[in-house]
């Protein structure tokens, strides 16, 4: 073989071998969109699996659920008096579809112009603390015992339970010791609960099964307005509802 042949027939393996190289690195290449691919399927349907009881029974006796608040969709807003309110994504859905309701029944109401706003909804367990020395301070533990809840032993960590409040012709009535003279305005809202899937959570008499005192701010959602209408027909307690 000459020099010449000899050369060209080495550049042609060099060629052969290069051209097999880059074949192979295009497979491998090929295979990372698929893994990724895989991954995100996976991810999404952990995300899909990880739902919430809206049933949930969360009292003095049973604590927050393990894990509750990684499964947990938050809406957040700023209410009237400019705090920042978090609230179960479809809970605030609800109360949006609720408000509009009570707003239009509440037409013509003799003091003014109603308008519904979220006092409260999710609270961590610090932020409950916080309620807990506030209102020891502001109302005695006397008081605090009947409507506040022991941190991690709140409904409102699940963020289905919202506090109400209202404002009147743009002022806000927004202090518990305000909010209970206006019983009429709380008919009108409570006589509209079941429909969008919330229940009176404290009501009147109903202190010895739940715990608690009359609160008319205090609703849940239940995400089931079948049963949130059974459970107001029957004048039961949420406790109730659920050992029956
Ligand atoms: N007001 C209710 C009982 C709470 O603090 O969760
Ligand atoms: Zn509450």
């Amino acid at each position: 073989m000459s020099k010449t042949r000899m050369i060209t027939l080495i550049l042609v393996l060099a060629m052969l071998c290069a051209l097999a190289f880059s074949g192979c690195s295009k497979q491998e290449e090929s295979t990372e969109p698929a893994d990724t691919e895989t991954e995100a399927e996976a991810e999404t349907e952990t995300k899909e699996e990880t739902v919430i009881d809206y049933m949930v029974l969360v009292n003095q006796q049973s604590p927050l659920p393990d894990g509750w608040e990684e499964a947990l969709d938050l809406t957040t807003i700023t209410n009237s008096v400019g705090d920042e309110v978090q609230t179960e994504s479809k809970a605030y859905e609800a109360y949006l579809a609720l408000k509009e309701a009570v707003e239009k029944d509440l037409e013509g109401y003799e003091k003014g112009e109603v308008r519904l706003e979220l006092d409260s909804a999710y609270r961590s367990v610090a932020a409950q603390q916080k309620i807990v020395d506030d209102f020891t301070e502001k109302y005695g533990e006397d008081y605090v015992k009947k409507y506040v809840a022991v941190p991690g032993y709140s409904e409102h960590h699940t963020g289905l339970a919202l506090d109400l409040y209202f404002t009147i012709d743009g002022k806000d009535v927004y202090e518990n010791e305000d909010l209970v003279q206006y019983p009429d305005i709380w008919d009108a809202v409570h006589a509209r609960l079941p429909e969008f899937g919330f229940i009176l959570r404290f009501p009147k008499d109903g202190e010895a099964v739940t715990g608690y005192a009359y609160e008319p701010w205090h609703i849940r959602y239940l995400d089931d307005p079948e049963i949130a209408k059974e459970i107001t027909d029957k004048g039961l307690t949420l406790e109730e509802y659920l050992s029956e």
